[in-house]
């Protein structure tokens, strides 16, 4: 006789039937997935089965009501904080001490993400293979990771736990509102699945090809769905259930006007805290190391960029020393601002009576068929970072929601971090969006040396995807990727968001990056 499970008061489930089994929870947003995958990790905790669970939205933590759960990552819910340099350690710990972990991914950015889940899974995988003891993942907004049609390190570390994981003993739960992004061999190697409410004509079809049923009797069944409803499919086995609701904290709740109060929580042991916190030191140490070596890369950046400056500006001497410029006496002492003045109705004719704040002077400039700024002769530029900023309203924050601001903070602070010869180039590329332009381009724009750029390319903004290299006539070109970069971070915390909201996202956090290079 096997260990029951109570998931749904319509369904006989046995604790051994999950072992090594790759289940999907599907359905449209609201219709109850995490809600069912959080009743399926009660009832595996409730019989100390040992899981990890991947968190997008911080909806987890509250298993520690009644649990014993370490939760890491960087969220609300989190005890430790940690990075990818700690999943190793953590991965070991849950699998051979047989800790339920909660990895929360909701303050990490996606290549931050990306780079915890390939080291996490990865030790997953191995230690499983080594130990072959029950184990499984769960896998929250799984389209994220195993995308339909897209090859990817990640997609492919997940697609093995999910399609040859049973002889280790790993399983995998993937969980998804977009049933028709979610990888098809993933898919139609789950052999139970809860099929949640859909709607969309996409989805419609994965469940049509899933179901033993006629399309229209298929359709007529799951658009019935009502919250918490969802059609059970394991083989020949194929029931309409109500799944019961979660006991414990559920934090991805729909909010209603009721009071929410946050329960108290379980912890872990404090020897597994101290084992974590102590991995977490030992990392700590060599990243300091890693640090001061890019301090000082970057210092040695800076000096030769110095020197860069001041022969330039030793030109520049020389030359003016054959220019002989008269400036009319002004009528008032005001000398700046009449130059501002002068400045900025040449820059914005007809608006001759604002100042502009940030201005730059130059010749008027001949220019050959590519217009771009370097090949413009006689071009001086008295403060060349004067990118054409692009404006954004004091209001464009306004009615963004609350995660989307706070993920906007995150971008731009982890922006501010990164040397101030990147920020500059990365507040030209998306001030200057869409054009592409050349390091050397760049280089005469911002103010710094020839070359400069070729030997510490904007790798974090390359690699965030802020920002897009290209090797063009033999040179390399930098153009703004900012478009795809907000589509690709926003869009996870708002799948249904409005093509609106993306370009005031986009325009609020291009002002705020541009604004980095500046400082
Ligand atoms: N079986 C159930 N019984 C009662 N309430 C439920 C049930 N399932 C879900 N709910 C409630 O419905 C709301 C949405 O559920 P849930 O968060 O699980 O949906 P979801 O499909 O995961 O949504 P999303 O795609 O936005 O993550 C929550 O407030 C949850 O508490
Ligand atoms: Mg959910």
């Amino acid at each position: 006789m096997g260990i029951p499970l109570s998931i749904s008061s319509d369904l006989e489930l046995d604790l051994e039937d999950i072992i090594g089994q790759c289940i999907a929870i599907l359905g449209i947003r609201g219709s109850g997935k995490s809600n069912t995958a959080g009743v399926i990790f009660e009832e595996l905790l409730r019989n100390n089965y040992p899981l990890s669970i991947i968190d997008i939205d911080g909806e987890y933590f509250g298993l520690k009501e009644k649990y014993e759960v370490l939760v890491v990552g960087r969220g609300e819910g989190v005890e430790i904080e940690v990075d990818e340099n700690c999943a190793q350690e953590i991965a070991q710990i849950s699998m051979e001490k047989n800790v339920p972990v909660v990895v929360d991914l909701s303050g990490f950015l996606s290549d931050e993400r990306t780079a915890f889940l390939q080291e996490y899974l990865t030790a997953l995988w191995n230690l499983a293979g080594k130990l072959r003891h029950p184990y499984i993942i769960g896998i929250e907004e799984a389209h994220e990771f195993i995308p339909q049609g897209v090859k990817t390190e990640l997609k492919e570390l997940i697609a093995r736990v999910a399609l040859r994981g049973r002889k280790r003993g790993l399983g995998a739960i993937v969980i998804s509102q977009r049933s028709a992004k979610v990888d098809k061999d993933v898919l139609s190697q789950a052999g139970m699945l809860f099929l949640h409410r859909v709607v969309h004509e996409v989805d419609m079809r994965v469940y049509s090809e899933l179901l033993p049923w006629r399309k229209a009797e298929t359709k007529e069944i799951v658009t019935a769905l009502s919250t918490g409803e969802c059609v059970y499919l394991n083989g020949d086995n194929v029931i309409p259930i109500y799944v019961r609701e979660r006991e414990t904290f559920h934090a991805g709740f729909t909010p209603s006007l009721e009071v929410v109060v946050t329960p108290e929580l379980k912890q872990v042991s404090q020897a597994i805290i101290e084992a974590i916190e102590h991995a977490k030191v030992g990392k700590g140490k060599k990243t300091r190391i890693d640090q001061l070596e890019e301090q000082l890369a970057h210092l040695e950046s800076e000096a030769m960029k110095k020197d860069e400056t001041i022969a330039r500006l030793e030109g520049i001497a020389r030359t003016l020393g054959y220019i002989k410029v008269e400036v009319p006496k002004p009528s008032y002492p005001d000398v700046q601002n009449i130059s501002k003045a002068i400045v900025h109705s040449v820059e914005h004719p007809g608006a001759a009576k604002n100042t502009s704040p940030s201005y730059s002077i130059r010749r008027v400039a001949r220019r050959g068929r590519d217009s771009s700024p370097s090949t413009s002769l006689g071009v001086i530029d008295i403060n060349p970072l004067a990118v054409p900023a692009p404006v954004a309203s004091a209001d464009e924050s306004a009615s963004l929601p609350d995660a989307v601001m706070r993920h906007i903070e995150r971008i731009v602070g982890r922006a501010a971090r990164k040397s101030i010869l990147h920020r500059r180039i990365l507040g030209f590329v998306l001030g200057h969006a869409p054009i592409s332009y050349s390091a050397d381009q760049i280089a005469a724009w911002t103010n710094c040396a020839r070359g400069v750029i070729d030997n510490d390319p904007p790798r974090d903004f390359l690699d965030m995807g802020l920002m897009v290299r290209e090797r063009r006539s033999g040179k390399m070109h930098y153009h703004s990727s900012l478009k795809d970069f907000v589509s690709r971070e926003f869009g996870l915390y708002q799948p249904d968001i409005a093509h609106s909201d993306l370009h005031r996202i986009m325009d609020l956090l291009r002002a705020r990056l541009v604004e980095l290079a500046q400082q």
